[in-house]
């Protein structure tokens, strides 16, 4: 037992609670406390990869992480997060600092771990189902590094993938390049992972649920007291089932999300027809009923992100595969197709033409807190401004630099939302960024040309734009709304 070096020291201090460190003679840990040291490879370092690689470094593992992109291995041996995400960096710069993490495009590293994460992305592919092919060369990669390795691995399929992939997928082709046999050479786990962008960090280290699904009670026993070390008194309840429910569980979980969200945009559809409803109160209303809940209630102009979309076609793909016509998704699909739409509705019929009219739109990512612009509701709204000829300016405190790899010099890009606004002839709110509380009915007015805003994310107080004189309309908001509830 080590512990009298400032390396010790620093570890001690961090780790909460403080735990003892035992170190070997070369000054490898050994054992933090009671929890064993594991050395963790992690393949795929995208938001979930990369929280999960962080968080476990964190506690003291020994965490390799493994990606293909050379560039992003480069920048993360940097400590340079490839992604705006909150908390990631300063995770990334403490892991790479004090050595519990290290980043290589090397996979036969991972023949020195315990455990194996796959974090690969499972994209679209035509037809709404998904690539496996990451997955697929992830899984060969660890079963040739596991060739030489005599101890038994444990191997966690984090990536989302559609039932029956974890048991016909990857465990025959671990088996067939490691030429081991599971479960005796190595063991196999279904652990998929519901964080949600722009709370990474947060959602790895206090999740909901832990969902554990193997076709062995070893594999699912091992992780489950890995999970129970990792947590201690916080361990959130553990779901143990098979790899089929597990990964069903996944699509579930945001299939409903989706629906949810699909659900509040209906009833704010019908609640615009109504001079004097809100659907904020509506939402607020039933979401006090338990069996409702209140979260995924914010009616608005769509999901978007790298899972809610995706994830509801690969549902809809499997349910045709397996022979049942998922026509609830195909409508919840249908119906955020159309919020996306509503903006550009809106403004047409505001200004008759879009044809040279300046629109500046407020925000650019999928949701706030993040850089993300996959299936993001701005980039189809800019994308048919742009096609209307309408001259559009965009501003986003974080993802300007993602829009010009898209949008490139077809829009302009402002440096702040009162830039944005500057001479415009309309004006829509696509994410709710916190800054724009702080536009004020008196910036609309004097800045634009035309007074015409759109809040597609309910950000904007109704009561004082509309008295201000503003053109002001919003999802979910019935027309002269007066007096809008206040809560
Ligand atoms: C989602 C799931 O929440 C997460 O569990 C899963 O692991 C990945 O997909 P994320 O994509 O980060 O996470 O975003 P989320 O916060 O769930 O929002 C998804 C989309 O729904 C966003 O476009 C958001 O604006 C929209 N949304 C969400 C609404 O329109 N209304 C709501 O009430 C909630």
């Amino acid at each position: 037992v080590n512990v009298d070096n400032s390396r010790e020291q620093i570890a001690l201090e961090r780790h909460s609670p403080p735990r003892l460190i035992i170190r070997n003679s070369q000054s490898r840990i050994l054992r933090t406390g009671n929890a064993t040291v594991r050395r963790v490879s992690v393949f795929g370092l995208g938001y979930v990869g990369l929280a999960t690689a962080l968080c476990l470094a964190n506690k003291g593992h020994l965490v390799t992480g493994i990606d293909s992109d050379e560039r992003r291995v480069r920048q993360l041996d940097q400590g340079i997060a490839p992604f705006f995400e909150p908390k990631i960096e300063s995770y990334l710069k403490r892991a790479i600092d004090e050595e519990y993490f290290r980043v290589t495009n090397d996979s036969s590293s991972n023949a020195e771990s315990d455990l194996a994460y796959v974090c690969v992305g499972t994209p679209t592919k035509h037809g709404g189902g998904i690539d496996l092919s990451f997955i697929e060369s992830a899984a060969e990669d660890i079963g040739i590094s596991l060739r030489k390795r005599e101890a038994y691995q444990l191997i966690v399929i984090k990536s989302t993938v559609t039932p029956g992939t974890a048991s016909n997928v990857v465990r025959p082709i671990l088996e067939r390049e490691s030429g081991k046999t599971c479960p005796t050479g190595f063991g196999l786990c279904s652990n998929p992972e519901f964080l949600r962008e722009g709370h990474a960090i947060q959602d790895t280290e206090v999740p909901d649920r832990i969902i554990i699904g193997s076709a062995d009670m070893n594999a699912a026993t091992k992780l489950e007291r890995f999970y129970s070390e990792y947590y201690g008194a916080g361990l959130a309840p553990v779901i143990m089932t098979r790899h089929e429910n597990a990964e069903l569980i996944k699509y579930a979980n945001n299939a409903f999300l989706a629906t949810k969200v699909s659900f509040i945009n209906t009833i704010a559809n019908i609640a615009e027809r109504i001079p004097g409803a809100d659907v904020t109160t509506v939402a607020k209303a039933i979401g006090l009923d338990k069996r409702i809940a209140p979260e995924f209630l914010r009616a608005g102009i769509g999901f978007g992100g790298s899972c809610l979309p995706k994830d509801l076609s690969a549902l809809m793909a499997f349910g045709e595969e397996v022979g049942y016509n998922t026509r609830l998704l195909a409508e919840v699909q249908a119906v955020n197709r159309e919020q996306i739409s509503k903006p550009i509705t809106y403004l047409k019929h505001k200004l008759n033409t879009l044809k040279g009219k300046k629109i500046a739109i407020l925000g650019l990512a999928f949701k706030p807190e993040t850089d993300d612009l996959r299936e993001a509701p701005s980039i189809s709204i800019i994308n048919d401004l742009v096609k209307e000829e309408a001259q559009v300016t965009v501003y986003d405190p974080r993802a300007e630099m993602i829009a010009k790899s898209i949008f490139g010099s077809q829009i302009a890009y402002a440096t702040s939302a009162r830039e944005s606004l500057r001479a415009a002839n309309g004006a829509v709110l696509v994410t709710e960024w916190e800054e724009f509380t702080h536009l004020t009915p008196q910036d609309f007015l004097e800045l634009m040309e035309d007074p015409i805003v759109f809040d597609g994310r309910r950000l904007l107080e109704p009561g004082r734009m509309r008295e201000a004189k503003l053109q002001f309309d919003a999802i979910g908001l019935g027309r002269e709304s007066f007096p809008v509830a206040k809560y």
